[in-house]
């Protein structure tokens, strides 16, 4: 340790996350001391409730951090050395549109993959690259770790306009997933194990899982996936537990079956299985609805009963997001050079042999003081590199369009996406997003 503590900004201070992340920083202030936490967001009512609520909860639990909530880039981003970012463009209200629009023409509708994703990404690349700049213009030694999704999305186009910026984009799936996986086991948790994975944000396999003795848990993961997916699996995660979560993981042994040599991440359901995935949704309550009525409903519940009683102490609900840890770990590995592997998604470089250089890939990374150490995953099977090849192309399109305002090219995107039959629904689908992304896509010509 280095005895330095450290001053975070979380952008996108109104997210339904933020307390949990704030809750978390607190319980792991032992290995990451933290003396400031600022929340930063550009829309001041929706962070006032989540930072007003924080602020006494703080003042009750660490009075010795200072804290304070901005809209102001200059104020929030001044004198830090980590970002959290977590925003959504376009908040649900969006999210909706993204999901209900697809939807409309027999296409699935989701948050990061398909034409939804697609949309949603259109929205985030300005709004993750302005974050950036503000870091980099008042705190140059920065580093920006990025969960704001689509990820995939996000990344490439970060690779793209701001290649030499300390910004590092994560996932938290794998994690919970892991966690599942080294309860299958029975492990008491995913540090337990080694492994090898592959793929895009959202789209990849383990391939090698071992445990510290170097034995391969593989044979025995399978036998389980083989039959239940994910769905009886414990994890200490209290973010993917709705009804639809559980569906997603029971349908993991379906995913599974295709490749029996390797363990799918869930969000391959959406390009495995989207006719099934449509026929079992509503087109009038999607996630985004769910959402909504749940989790939005429930935080915001609970900041305002805080902001009420003028205290957090009696309130119920306001609890750390556990499985979120792997932030702090990322966080203590750049600021304490600890080496650790995290899943990461960087530029391929080689990293899978036999794929696209320049594509944003998500494999095992060494983490420490000067970045990352990416671990070569060697080369991959035909059926997902073909899967990959596909998908990588949709993100690239989307990104070349957003930068070039070419209307062809986010149509070529959507109609390269496997969730999408034709260039005909695929145009049918973009001429509404089109129109319902008005305020935040760049005019497309
Ligand atoms: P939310 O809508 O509750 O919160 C997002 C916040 O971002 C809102 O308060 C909004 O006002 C703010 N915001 C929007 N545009 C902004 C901008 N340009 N600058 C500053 N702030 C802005 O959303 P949520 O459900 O809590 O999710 C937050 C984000 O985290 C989403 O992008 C979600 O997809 C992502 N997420 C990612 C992972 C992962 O694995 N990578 C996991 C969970 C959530
Ligand atoms: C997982 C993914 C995230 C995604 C989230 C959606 O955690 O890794 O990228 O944002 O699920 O969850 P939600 O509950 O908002 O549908
Ligand atoms: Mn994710």
């Amino acid at each position: 340790m280095n005895n330095k503590k450290y001053s975070v900004t979380v952008a996108g201070g109104g997210s339904t996350f933020t307390p949990g992340i704030v809750l978390m920083l607190l319980e792991n202030m032992d290995r990451f001391p933290i003396r400031s936490i600022k929340f930063y967001d550009n829309d001041a009512k929706r962070q006032e409730t989540v930072a007003k609520a924080c602020e006494i909860y703080l003042k009750e639990n660490a009075p010795e951090i200072e804290f304070a909530y901005t809209t102001d880039p200059e104020t929030a981003f001044t004198d830090i050395d980590f970002v959290l970012a977590h925003i959504r463009v376009g908040k649900y209200a969006m999210r909706e549109k993204d999901e209900k629009i697809p939807l409309k023409y027999g296409v699935l509708g989701q948050e990061t993959c398909g034409p939804g994703g697609i949309a949603y990404g259109m929205r985030s690349i300005g709004g993750v690259i302005e974050i950036l700049d503000y870091m980099e213009q008042y705190s140059p030694d920065a580093w920006m770790l990025n969960y704001s999704n689509p990820a995939a999305i996000v990344a490439e186009a970060t690779r793209r306009l701001r290649p030499d910026s300390k910004i590092l984009n994560i996932c938290d799936m794998p994690i919970d997933l892991e966690e599942k996986m080294a309860h299958m086991c029975g492990l008491k948790s995913r540090k337990e194990m080694q492994v090898g994975y592959y793929g895009l944000n959202h789209f990849g396999w383990w391939h090698k899982i071992h445990d510290k003795d170097g034995n391969d848990l593989m044979p025995q993961i399978k036998e389980h996936v083989a039959v239940n997916g994910f769905a009886d699996a414990l994890s200490d995660t209290n973010q993917h537990v709705d009804a639809s979560w559980r569906e997603t993981f029971t349908k993991v042994k379906d995913v599974y079956a295709v490749d029996p040599s390797t363990i799918p991440n869930t969000y391959l359901k959406y390009y495995l299985y989207p006719d099934y995935v449509v026929e079992h949704s509503n087109k009038e309550y999607t996630r985004a609805n769910e959402v909504i009525d749940g989790r939005e409903k429930h935080v915001f519940g609970i900041c305002n009963d805080i902001i009420e009683k003028g205290t957090s102490k009696g309130v119920e609900g306001f609890e750390a997001d556990a499985h979120a840890t792997y932030i702090v770990d990322l966080a203590c590995a750049l600021a304490e050079n600890t080496n650790e592997r995290f899943l990461l998604i960087v530029e391929n470089e080689g990293a899978i042999e036999n794929f696209d250089r320049t594509a944003m890939v998500e494999i095992p990374c060494i983490v420490g003081r000067n970045g990352y150490e990416k671990i070569c995953q060697g080369a991959i099977p035909q059926f997902q590199k073909g899967l990959m090849e596909q998908q990588v192309s949709v993100e690239k399109l989307t990104v070349e369009a957003w930068i070039e305002g070419n209307y062809n090219k986010l149509w070529q995107a959507i109609t390269l996406s496997k969730t999408v039959p034709s260039a005909r629904v695929a145009k049918l689908i973009l001429d509404d997003l089109i129109e319902a992304n008005k305020e935040y896509w760049p005019e497309l010509h």
